[in-house]
């Protein structure tokens, strides 16, 4: 398994529509790997197939918090919410690809996702608490949405410049 470098907002990937994934070849189930091993690593608690520039309909998450949790990882192949909640929660959302940034962001507090687990098989959840959230985090992604996207205009532009500042300093090293 490898650790994976994670594009930063602003970059052009992050902002694309992805494709779907055609079948589960072994270039998939290493990439399903190196996801986990990237979230767990970063530490985060999901992470999307384009934020390691993979432009593909796949995402993984772990959203058991606490420190001595046994860990649940996910992979979830071709994604896609089939039922929301009308309830709606609230959460401060961060992004691996938005470093050290936090916003509340409303979504529906219950989703139920259909997906292609690694084995071929489609399934189907009911996912509430942080774990609808991030699903709902991790799905906007292949769709080139980011949580700034729920955010005020004024807001989201101040969040971009501090990671085009970031990223300058990155690249000087
Ligand atoms: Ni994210």
């Amino acid at each position: 398994m490898t650790v994976r470098n994670i594009l930063i907002h602003p970059d052009p990937r992050l902002k694309k529509v992805t494709d779907p994934v055609a079948s589960v070849s072994d270039d998939i189930r290493r990439l399903a790997d190196d996801m986990l091993e990237t979230m767990y690593d970063a530490p985060g608690i999901g992470l999307a197939a384009p934020q390691v520039a993979k432009m593909l309909r796949m995402i993984v998450m772990d959203c058991e918090k606490e420190e001595d949790a046994t860990p649940a990882p996910m992979v979830l192949i071709n994604p896609q919410v089939v039922w929301s909640s009308d309830e709606r929660s609230v959460y401060d959302e961060g992004c691996l690809s938005i470093p050290d940034q936090y916003a509340e962001v409303e979504r529906p507090a219950e989703v139920e996702v259909e997906w292609m687990s690694l084995d071929g098989k489609t399934q189907r959840e009911k996912f509430d608490g942080l774990w609808a959230t991030c699903v709902q985090h991790e799905i906007d992604h292949l769709d080139g949405k980011l949580f700034i996207d729920y955010l005020k205009p004024l807001k989201r532009q101040m969040i971009t410049r501090k990671m085009q500042k970031l990223k300058r300093e990155m690249a000087r090293g």
